[in-house]
């Protein structure tokens, strides 16, 4: 008999991932598997999704920054008995500084968290999804992924290859019947600004909520596009930097993420 099916949500705890969580409780039947390391926040969401919707909700308290934790997380949910239809690598953080003030195991971190970690998931679902010809998979970028972004240099350089990495596993899948998304939000009013110390940037005046955010990337995912742009500002700035010579588009991204 095949195995219920369910939705992972990687960063559930707060933000993005959280509004994806309860859109999906709304909308879809499906079990949620939420993942993040603060497991009280996840319990506190599912508990609500749970009562409001009457959904299967199973929380994972997991830091995805260690190495093999996606390997982990993956065995985690097969003894749940669950097999993965939906993927969401949604779970991410930058930091406002610049490269050379960074320490370096929160570099290390970042990259991991962001494109390793990430792309083990990737990797750990295809195999299923493959067999039953269906899957979907929706992995977080950011309008960051455009151009370089001084104060945010490594940031940027990971959601660069997330949306390069989903883009491409979007053509390779399609004809295994498996949907790919990049979503690429800008500004979103989340705690990510607390983490990366983005206090008393421009950006900060510019935000959209992450419920919009979620709305449209599922709104994507549905409709099978490789990749969305979030936030009717944010929507033609992959033709502007077509358009932009390079320096001039990274000057106005130091500019957007100078304290
Ligand atoms: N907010 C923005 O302006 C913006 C713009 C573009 C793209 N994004 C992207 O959107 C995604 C969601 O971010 P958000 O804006 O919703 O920020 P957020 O509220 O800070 O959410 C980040 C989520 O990732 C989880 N997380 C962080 N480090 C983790 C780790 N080591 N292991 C497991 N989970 C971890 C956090 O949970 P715990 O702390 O409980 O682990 C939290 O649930 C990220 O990929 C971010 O890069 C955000």
């Amino acid at each position: 008999m095949s195995q219920p099916l369910a939705t992972l949500i990687t960063g559930a705890s707060s933000g993005i991932g959280a509004a994806l969580a309860r859109q999906l409780a709304a909308k879809e039947q499906q079990t949620l598997v939420l993942v993040a390391r603060r497991k009280d926040k996840l319990e506190t969401l599912a508990n609500e999704l749970r009562s409001q919707h009457g959904v299967r909700v199973e929380v994972i308290g997991l830091d995805l920054e260690q190495v093999g934790a996606a390997t982990q997380l993956i065995s985690e949910v097969e003894k749940l008995g669950l097999s993965v239809d939906m993927l969401i690598n949604n779970a991410g953080f930058g930091l406002n500084d610049n490269f050379g003030d960074m320490p370096l195991e929160r570099i290390q971190g970042m990259m991991q968290l962001n494109m390793v970690a990430l792309s083990e998931l990737c990797h750990a679902v295809l195999p299923s999804m493959r067999e039953r010809k269906q899957g979907r998979i929706m992995n977080i970028a950011s309008v960051a992924a455009f151009q370089a972004c001084p104060n945010f240099a490594v940031y940027g350089a990971t959601k660069s290859y997330v949306l390069m990495f989903s883009e491409a596993l979007a053509a390779e899948e399609k004809k295994n019947g498996i949907k790919v998304l990049a979503v690429c939000p800008g500004a979103t009013a989340t705690e990510f600004h607390d983490v990366a110390g983005n206090g008393g940037t421009f950006m900060m005046k510019i935000m959209d909520t992450p419920e919009t955010v979620a709305k449209t990337a599922l709104c994507a995912m549905k409709c099978g596009c490789p990749m969305v742009v979030t936030g009717l500002l944010n929507k033609p700035l992959p033709f502007i930097i077509r358009l932009m010579p390079r320096r001039c588009m990274t000057w106005m991204a130091g500019k957007l993420a100078a304290r």
